[in-house]
């Protein structure tokens, strides 16, 4: 597929370029959890927290990027594998630019969040384990895919009839069931702040 393609990449303004204009490292923060187990919460949070620092941001949200990038994709396993790559390619692009680049999305397997590992490559890599039980998330239910899913009105869903695997060494384990909101944010933000500010 990419036989006739030439890449121009070597002639290019190089990542060291953009940070040093920036201030910042670029660095990918993957928060991985069930639905509503709180990412895209503490993703936000984060991104406003950094944004007073004066670092620049780029957020890619699971919920807003199946509306666009990612419209033609569903639930089954290879969707949503196809839906990691494009968003890990995705924030690949973001890093080379030197932006932190938040990601938030349930990527439910370890090899799913492998492969986006892979891409972006391991050491710009944060995996942030946003934790909350099956039974916390389907108590809250702020979008009422809980219920929906329970009552077997959506297949393949996370936790119930569509795997979720822990990760084995993220950079971090927020649990949202013992954490405010607060205090979650200022957890992450003290443990990444060190990687973007050197
Ligand atoms: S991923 O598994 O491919 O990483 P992604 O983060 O993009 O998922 O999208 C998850 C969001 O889609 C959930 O927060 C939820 O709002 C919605 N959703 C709809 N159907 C499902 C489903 N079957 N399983 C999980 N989430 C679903």
């Amino acid at each position: 597929m990419t036989k006739h393609i030439h890449p121009i990449f070597d002639t290019m303004l190089s990542r060291a370029d953009k940070e040093k204009l920036l201030a910042q490292h670029g660095v990918v923060i993957w928060m991985t959890g069930l639905s509503g187990s709180g990412k895209s919460t503490l993703a936000r949070a984060l991104e406003r927290r950094l944004h007073q620092d004066g670092i620049l941001t780029k957020l890619l949200d699971g919920d807003n990027l199946r509306t666009g990038l990612n419209s033609n994709l569903g639930f089954s396993e290879a969707d949503r594998q196809e839906n990691i790559r494009r968003v890990a390619e995705t924030a690949r692009l973001f890093l080379d630019a030197g932006v932190v680049t938040i990601c938030s999305f349930v990527s439910p397997t370890r090899a799913i969040r492998k492969m986006a590992a892979g891409i972006i490559g391991p050491n710009d890599f944060l995996e942030v384990y946003v934790r909350a039980s099956f039974d916390e998330c389907a108590r809250r239910d702020v979008k009422g895919l809980y219920a929906k899913a329970l009552r077997g009105e959506i297949k393949d869903f996370t936790g119930l009839d569509a795997p979720f695997e822990e990760p084995l060494r993220p950079f971090l384990v927020i649990d949202t069931e013992i954490t405010t909101e607060e205090e979650a944010t200022q957890q992450l933000y003290q443990a990444v702040l060190p990687k973007i500010k050197k």
